[in-house]
């Protein structure tokens, strides 16, 4: 016969079906076994009945692989209402005894995550990330963006210097990526619109529920966009990726059990747009006050979004917190044309964009204000010497979008197998 999937096996309501798969429950009897089988779609309850299959049943544990076959039957008792009475089974590997059961603490599923990955949660989660790159490509590929890579390994400079990681490159030194930006604008020159999604590196020595020191970053860069254009692309991303994710993976949201009501404002309504002076008169209002000049941290975010059930983007941070290539604002000099997207339920920053500076002059003080070497970035200035057209971009950390949409405590379980400053095993 030939295999199907699960869930095409639950379609078919009756019937003769052949399913294969891993045994995700058993339960014992004397007379007959219960297993319910799951693959990548589905999860049906099967029965051995016959003596022969009951024996054969009997040495089974947990994750043991197996193909089945058998005649499927209405069963208002078991999970997805059919049952499979096996007529064949076919025992593919059993399994030894696996060490995850209910009830077990994070730090142990994290140690395990190579069998934990197997999990309905996990495949849930990986499902709803798949859909959410997938969305992510066919948003920037319906607005004509071409995907355009760069070098994971560079030769320096960035976002900032002491968070990146150094690699022994034959008797140099290089460093990881934390943005493919600097690259992408040289490139933008010849493609106007381009984005990437790729692994970005952050030598952070923050344990948060926030920061990887491995994520993958979804960019783009734009020729002849403002700020406000900027954030009409991150706006529509999101709304995109929030959309195909509702109609595509219901039933792993509900199995998360993520309450698809907290998305809906993001879905539906406009994102405010406030600047960073009127966030910090919210916050005064609400009895935290920041100095003026300080960028945002994780507390003044969330206090901030209390207020709102959707994403909100906060523009023109101080110019001298922001990274060098951030402009001013011809408007304010003291502020620069830049936004961050913050997201609600206290998941705080998805994204970070601006304008980009097109200035040698202001590119150069601003390297040496925060004194980098003005030599490591000749190739960036040099792009500003022929043709310097105002651009713009943004970076959002995927793992933070997928955090939020499936409603989990950490990005650690948004991604496969997470790297932190302490976790970098399996
Ligand atoms: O705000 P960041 O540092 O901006 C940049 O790297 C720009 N060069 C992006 C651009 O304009 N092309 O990082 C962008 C986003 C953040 O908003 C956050 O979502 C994510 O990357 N991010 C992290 N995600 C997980 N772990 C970390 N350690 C992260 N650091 C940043
Ligand atoms: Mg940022």
């Amino acid at each position: 016969m030939n295999f199907i999937s699960i869930e095409e096996a639950l379609k078919k309501k009756s019937g003769k079906v052949a399913v294969r798969g891993w045994i995700y429950r058993i339960r014992k009897m004397k007379d007959k076994i219960f297993i319910v089988m799951r693959d990548s779609s589905e999860i049906v309850q099967c029965v051995a009945k016959t003596p022969k299959l009951v024996k054969e049943a009997d040495e089974l544990l947990m994750e043991s692989s197996l193909e089945l076959e058998g005649t499927l039957n209405k069963d208002k008792r078991a999970p997805n209402g059919y049952e499979l009475i096996i007529s064949k089974m076919n025992v593919i590997h059993k399994a030894d005894d696996f060490p995850i059961g209910k009830d077990q603490s994070p730090e142990f599923l994290l140690d395990n995550r190579h069998l934990f990955i197997r999990s309905r949660k996990m495949s849930s989660i990986m499902k709803i990330r798949s859909t959410v790159f997938g969305a992510i490509h066919e948003y920037f590929r319906g607005k004509k963006f071409y995907e355009f890579q760069s070098p994971i390994m560079i030769p320096g400079g960035a976002e900032e210097g002491p968070t990146m990681f150094e690699v022994k490159y034959f008797d140099r030194q290089m460093f990881l990526a934390q943005t493919w930006q600097l690259y992408a604008e040289a490139a933008m020159f010849g493609l106007e619109k381009l984005y990437c999604i790729a692994p970005s590196f952050r030598a952070e020595r923050s344990k948060t529920s926030r920061h990887l020191t491995e994520y993958w970053h979804a960019e783009m860069e734009a020729a002849w966009i403002n700020l406000d254009e900027l954030m009409d692309y991150a706006e529509e991303m999101i709304k995109f990726v929030l959309k195909k994710v509702i109609k595509e993976n219901k039933k792993e949201l509900e199995l998360l059990g993520r309450d698809v009501k907290k998305l809906e404002p993001s879905l539906k309504k406009k994102f405010p747009r406030i600047t960073y002076d009127q966030a910090l008169k919210k916050l005064e209002k609400k009895g935290m006050k920041v100095k003026w000049g300080k960028d945002l941290r994780t507390q003044e975010e969330e206090k901030l979004m209390e207020a709102y059930d959707r994403v909100v983007f906060v523009t023109h941070y101080p110019k001298d917190a922001m990274a060098f290539y951030k402009p001013k604002d011809p408007k304010n000099p003291k502020v620069a044309m830049c936004f961050d997207a913050l997201g609600p339920e206290g998941v705080g920053e998805l994204i970070g964009g601006s304008e980009r500076d097109v200035s040698i002059t202001e590119i150069v003080k601003s390297l040496e204000k925060i004194g980098e070497k003005v030599s490591d970035y000749h190739y960036y200035i040099d792009t500003r010497k022929y043709g310097s057209v105002p651009h713009a971009g943004f970076g959002m950390g995927t793992e933070r979008l997928i955090r939020w949409i499936c409603g989990l405590d950490s990005v650690k379980d948004a991604i496969g197998f997470p790297r932190t400053m302490q976790r970098t095993n399996p």
